[in-house]
């Protein structure tokens, strides 16, 4: 195809003044957000001269997500406008079937909760190992992927988090490797992950850089979260899977209604990427200079790009800085996390340092109080089964022997305690306890 694409395709058709008898209720004229504006003119509904996400393609939408996939050395790519969210939803759709066992990590995100759920998957839990004095859980480790390869030959997929909230990177290759000889898919929440090619070092292997996910099967990548992209922006890529296919799976749980300046702002992206790719290594340099000043979280194979302090109290950290107008990602009881991303200036990282020095934590992180999560309890109902059950509100106190209908992942270590389905136990309850959990507090249960 020629110079065009999808954003001047919508442009163009624009300037030609159509007059919209059809969604939106806009009609491309004013919001009543003067900010918005400016994006009514681009805000169509599906029309000939638009492209549709859910049509039959072969139209600039379908081009711009194309070289999305080309960019990443992937075989399809898709725009998802409902996030990562929508994109763990498409993935296990694309690679799963009802009733299928799925090896997950255990640390994983509500959305997969709820896509176990949704899609009756049955979860084999994958732990991470426990990182003394950090509070936190590390890398998935090979052999536990082939322990549980081995123990559940029915499993047909495995879905793992990289990096995590607190930028742990596993080596995805390795982990690739042995789902393939396994006969297994890999899937990746890589919703924290969108700007990995940009600064991993090692080979390049996509015309981005270095592509960690490029050997698994189906990757989400939140563009909002760590990329100069709107809210709710992200990119689902596959291998082994057609461009019709992956559209299809998404059309599950996606609105009909698709927001055109989302998809537009993907399509501007693409190239910004190849032109920013410095201005994404000199914001790892500079977080690397943090990590070396600042009490931080160092492990091998950190994302470049995210900052963890780890301190004596991460709740009073975080509101000192916001005192100071500075907001942190998320904050816990031993950290504090930053995503920084190349809209952060040498003056924003200035202004964080001054801060940090106002508060005078010093350059080593404290030591901190090592509580792993206990193992995953047995399940006794699927997520589906717990899920969708008739559950009443019980404080913990009145909650042992029963079946919770909710997950508890309390930060640190961000490790579920408790998922849909498995039993409530006294040691899950000792540990709660431990983590400044009260009897009063309440958790959801499937009533009897
Ligand atoms: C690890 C992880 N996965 C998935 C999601 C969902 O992503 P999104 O907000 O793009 O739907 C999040 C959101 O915070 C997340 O942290």
């Amino acid at each position: 195809m020629s110079e065009h694409n999808f954003y001047d395709s919508l442009r163009d058709f624009a300037a030609t003044d159509p007059l919209r008898l059809c969604m939106p209720g806009h009609k491309g004229k004013r919001l009543p957000m003067p900010e918005w504006d400016a994006l009514a003119a681009l805000d169509f509904t599906e029309l000939g001269p638009t492209g549709d996400l859910y049509g039959p393609g072969d139209d600039w939408l379908e081009e711009a997500q194309r070289l999305w996939a080309w960019d990443w050395g992937m075989n399809a790519a898709f725009f998802a406008t409902g996030g990562s969210t929508q994109g763990i939803f498409t993935l296990l759709a694309l690679f799963t079937r009802p009733g299928d066992t799925v090896l997950v990590d255990r640390v994983s995100h509500r959305s997969i909760h709820n896509a176990l759920a949704l899609f009756d998957l049955r979860p084999v839990w994958l732990e991470r190992p426990w990182v003394q004095n950090r509070a936190l859980t590390g890398p998935v480790e090979q052999q536990t992927l082939a322990r549980a390869l081995e123990e559940h030959p029915e499993a047909t997929a495995v879905l793992l988090t990289d990096p995590t909230y607190y930028g742990v990177h596993s080596e995805l290759d390795d982990l690739a490797r042995l789902c393939h000889a396994a006969g297994k898919k890999l899937l990746v929440d890589g919703a924290h992950g969108a700007h990995l090619p940009l600064v991993l070092p090692g080979e390049q292997n996509c015309l981005l850089g270095r592509n960690p996910y490029q050997n698994c099967d189906g990757v989400t990548v939140s563009t909002h979260k760590t990329l100069p992209a709107p809210g709710q922006t992200a990119v689902v890529l596959v291998n082994g899977k057609s461009m019709k296919q992956l559209r299809a799976a998404s059309a599950l749980t996606a609105t009909t209604s698709t927001c055109f300046p989302m998809l537009a702002a993907l399509d501007c992206l693409r190239p910004w990427l190849h032109e920013n790719k410095n201005a994404y290594r000199e914001t790892a340099r500079r977080c690397a200079e943090l990590r070396a000043d600042y009490p931080c979280l160092t492990l091998p194979g950190l994302d470049p790009c995210r900052v963890t302090l780890q301190v004596e109290d991460g709740h009073q950290t975080a509101q000192a800085l916001e005192a100071r107008g500075i907001y942190a990602e998320m904050a816990d009881r031993d950290h504090v996390v930053f995503i920084c991303s190349a809209a952060d200036t040498e003056a924003d990282f200035a202004r964080l340092r001054s801060a940090l020095d106002a508060l005078g934590l010093g350059k080593r992180p404290p030591a901190i109080s090592d509580l792993p999560a206990p193992p995953a309890p047995e399940p006794v109902l699927s997520p589906r089964q717990a899920r969708f059950s008739t559950a009443e509100s019980l404080p913990l106190a009145a909650a042992e022997g029963k079946i919770a209908a909710q997950w508890l992942a309390p930060y640190p270590p961000g490790v579920p305690v408790i998922a849909p389905g498995e039993r409530v136990t006294k040691k899950i309850l000792d540990y709660l306890y431990k983590l400044c959990y009260s009897s009063n507090s309440a958790i959801l249960v499937c009533k009897e």
